[in-house]
């Protein structure tokens, strides 16, 4: 169990990784007028979405259900930290759709408003790692 444990919360960093970059990305996308900039900001996005935020996130539920079903683990703390990663998935997919927007030159949000967006992951993992150590209930 602890190796599968190690390797859910290797997952878990390599996908908030990529949970508080990208936003920050879309940031500077927002912002940026030159086209070079532009093309140079829609090549790290997708690298980065698909190739360490993404997988990251499916193997954070692996090894997370793998501990869950696998070895029996229960309580309010779970059902709550459940409610958080459903809620974190959610998030993620709002990115994916942010990310075809910006690429396709048809996003409307603010430089301001992705830098509120931007701070939704910080809230989550506090949230989640408070449950799990703790297990208040
Ligand atoms: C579907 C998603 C997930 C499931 C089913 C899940 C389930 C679990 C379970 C059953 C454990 C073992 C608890 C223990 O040994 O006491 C665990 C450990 C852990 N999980 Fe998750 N988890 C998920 C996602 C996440 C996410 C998104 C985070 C971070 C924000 C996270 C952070 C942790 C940490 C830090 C531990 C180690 C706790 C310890 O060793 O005391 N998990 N997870």
């Amino acid at each position: 169990m602890l190796w599968l444990k190690a390797l859910h919360i290797v997952s878990m960093v390599t996908w908030f990784a990529g949970l508080f970059y990208l936003p920050r990305l879309f940031v500077y996308h927002a912002l940026a007028q030159d086209e070079l900039s532009q093309e140079r900001f829609k090549v790290m996005e997708r690298k980065l979405f698909w190739g360490i935020m993404t997988p990251g996130a499916v193997l954070t539920t692996v090894f997370g259900l793998w501990l869950w079903l696998g070895f029996g683990f229960s309580g309010g703390w779970l059902h709550a930290k459940l409610a958080l990663v459903a809620a974190l998935v959610a998030y993620h997919v709002w990115c994916g759709k942010l990310m075809f927007d910006l690429r396709a030159g048809r996003n409307t949000r603010s430089h301001v408003w992705l830098r509120w967006f931007n701070e939704f992951p910080l809230v989550v993992l506090f949230g989640a790692v408070f449950l799990v150590v703790f297990k208040p209930a």
